[in-house]
This record gives C-alpha cells, structure tokens and sequence, in this order.
C-alpha cells in the first residue's frame, strides 16, 4: 500500500545557535503546508538561555519535542553523546527523512545516527568548504556531506566541491540561503527594534564584533594580541563585542580592564544581533554565517582568519579577510554613508520554499525516490 505524504515524518535535528537560524524557515515552510508531521530533535550542544532559548524564541521555533541535553565536553564526547542520543530519538520516531544543517558536532552525529537506521538525510548548507582540515567545522562538513541523501548548496561553487568529491549530480539542489530567509523575515523587525540606540551607540559609528574559534581565543597570547588591537579600535570608534561562552571562558584568565574601552556584553538574541548588525559601520568576526549575513545586508565585513568556506561573500559580498595577523583588525574603517546589499543568486528569502517543494517530491508515494527507499 501507498504510503500518503501526510503520514511522512521529519525529524529536524539541530544543536547550536547557528542551527537554528538555518532550519527555523524550512519548519516554518513546512507547517504552513501542513503536509507532513514534524519533529524538533535539539541535542543541547548549546543549553544556554542566551545561545538556545532566546533565539529560538525570535525565530518563532516551536519548543523541541525532544531534548538531549548533550552539554558540554570534547569533541568526542559532545559528538559521542549526541550520537547516542539521536539515534535513540530516531528509532522511536521512524522518521522518512532527517533533516541536519551546516557543520556543528550535532550535525554530523545525527547525520551518521539516520545512516546506519537507513533513514534519508538532507543535509542543507551541503558543499561548503575551507580545505583546512584543522577545523572541526571542515571534518563535519565533509563527512555529513558523504552520508547525506539530499545536499541542498547555497552557491554554485558548493555543488562543484561535491562534483569533484564525486557526489552524483542528482543529489545535489541549488536551493539557496535558508540563513537568509531568517534575516529577510525578521529584518523588519530588527529594524524598528533599533537595538543600537538602547545601547548609546549612532548608526554607521560602531564596529560590532564576534570572536569565539579556538585558533583565535584559544591560545592566551593571541587572545592579548586581538584585545589590544580592539582598544586601539576603541579609541576610534565604539566597539561592541557580544562575548560567546568560549571566549568568555579565556578572557577570565587577563584582566578586562586593561581593555576597558571595548564593550563587552553578554550573548544576545536573534533579533537584537542583527538589529545591531544592521545599523553598524563594520563587522568583524570569525563566525561563518555573520559573514553571510553582513554580505546579504551591505554592511562591510571583515573576518580574521586565513580561509573562508564562503568565498562567495568575497566575491559577491562585502566580505574581506584579513588573514590571521591580529594587527590587520587596525585596517578597520566604518563605512561612509548607506550599506547596498548584494545580490547573490538565490539568497532571496525563498529558499525553505524550495527546500520544501523537494522534501515533497521525495516523500510523494508516486516519487521513484521514495519507492526504491521503502522497499529498500
Ligand atoms: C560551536 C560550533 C561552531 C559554531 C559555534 C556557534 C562545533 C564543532 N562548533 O562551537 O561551528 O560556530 O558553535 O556558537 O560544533 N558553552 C556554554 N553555553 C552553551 C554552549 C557552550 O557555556 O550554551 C561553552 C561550552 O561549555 C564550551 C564553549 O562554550 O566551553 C564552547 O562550546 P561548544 O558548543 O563546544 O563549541 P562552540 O565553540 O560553541
């Protein structure tokens, strides 16, 4: 017997902040067509109210239905963990398709969790790559990409790098940024919240940062480095550094006070994050996808590190890296007058709709892809 789409079900797997901006559309998407059952699996990578709770809440994500409470820990044991968990979550939700996003420990254990279930995987933000091996990002990019069903690329250069890892062509979908969707959604918003001006600061006068890689903050010398850099940028213009948990963590062992002229504030949510993005001069950031966002938005965006998986941002956006020297966070200028955002391909807001089309396709009982899935 034909099996309705209705009676589909998709688990969406997600744990950290970044996460839940990419996957918030394609649920949203989804529950607006009502077509299939969903399911929030959130492993708990990131548990704090700052980097969970809030966010979620301004994406307006429903709460998880499934809470893993993962935590803290090494690499092996937060992916360990995670594993465990998804694969017990999984096994009782019999899901048709998973659905994993970007390239957090989260990502990749629930991606391998679905694989050895047998279940299909879509994996959105497939193809990205930085070649530097020494990342945990590019290790599970890689290997989510490998066992994925489904790679759904924002760019075209994504699809060529799975091209020429020699992943069929029929699996790949050029769909676009669901990141964007986000951004485009609750720009609005962001816009009439004016974030910038509860915190004393003019529009196109700050200079808003996020640092938080461990090849920048890890190591106590450079995380000095970087900090003087910033105090000088501070006697130039405002400096506004929301701090992420890790670099919070390194920064106890100095004395702040030594840099006293740069402004550091707790983690904040979704919406006051790009309000403040959307009114600063520059950006500077280590993150992957701020880069994107600055791009999206016009607002110049500088990144201190040596690659990039978004090469995109440089040569459509507004993105320029700075390499790994600290004394490049000197260059930074705030831009003069109104940012232009760029147009790059399919970051249009869109793209969950498109995603969602696909999921449909796939789960239909007349698709050949769901027929050779059930009958194995
Ligand atoms: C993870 C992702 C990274 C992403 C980043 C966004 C991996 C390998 N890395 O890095 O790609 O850019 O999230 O934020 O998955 N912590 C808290 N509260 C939390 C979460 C973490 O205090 O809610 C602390 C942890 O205890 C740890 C540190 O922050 O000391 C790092 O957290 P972790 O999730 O391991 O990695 P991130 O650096 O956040």
């Amino acid at each position: 017997m034909e099996k309705p789409l209705s009676w589909s079900t998709v688990v969406h797997a997600m744990g950290a902040r970044p996460n839940f901006v990419k996957m918030a559309p394609i649920i949203r998407a989804l529950a607006k067509r009502g077509s299939v059952r969903q399911v929030i699996v959130h492993s708990g990578q990131h548990y704090d109210l700052k980097l969970s709770d809030e966010i979620l809440s301004d994406l307006d994500v429903p709460p998880p239905d499934r809470f893993l409470g993962v935590g803290s820990g090494t690499h092996g044991e937060q992916t360990g963990k995670a594993l465990i968990g998804f694969e017990r979550a999984l096994m009782e939700e019999e899901p048709d398709l998973v659905v994993v996003a970007g390239d957090v420990n989260s990502t990749l254990a629930c991606a391998l969790a679905a694989s050895k279930l047998g279940i299909r995987i879509a994996h959105v933000e497939a193809g990205l790559r930085s070649h530097d091996w020494t990342m945990p990002e590019e290790i599970n990019r890689v290997l989510t990409d490998r066992l994925s069903d489904l790679l759904l690329t924002h760019s075209p250069e994504a699809g060529e790098h799975l091209l020429v890892e020699g992943i069929e062509a029929d699996r790949i979908h050029f769909v676009g940024n669901t990141m964007i969707d986000s951004l485009r959604r609750l720009e609005p918003r962001a816009r009439a919240l004016a974030a910038w001006e509860a915190r004393g600061l003019a529009a196109r006068d700050y200079v808003l940062v996020t640092l938080h890689r461990p090849s920048n903050v890890d190591e106590p010398s450079r995380l000095e480095a970087i900090m003087d850099e910033l105090a000088g940028l501070a006697e130039r213009h405002p400096v506004l550094f929301p701090v992420h948990p890790r670099t919070r963590a390194r920064l106890e062992a100095h004395d702040p006070a030594r840099w006293s002229g740069v402004q550091l504030i707790e983690p904040v949510g979704y919406l006051e994050f790009l309000s403040l993005q959307l009114a600063a001069g520059a950006v500077l950031t280590d993150s992957g996808g701020i880069q994107e966002e600055a791009s999206a938005l016009g607002v110049p965006c500088y990144t201190l590190r040596r690659n990039t998986e978004r090469p995109v941002t440089i040569e459509r956006g507004t993105n320029l890296l700075l390499g790994d020297d600290p004394a490049a966070i000197g260059q930074i200028e705030p831009m003069a007058g109104e940012p232009v955002p760029c147009a790059i391909p399919l970051w249009d807001g869109r793209a969950a709709e498109r995603i969602a089309d696909i999921f449909e396709a796939v789960l239909a009982p007349a698709s050949p892809v769901y027929e050779s899935a059930v009958r194995g």
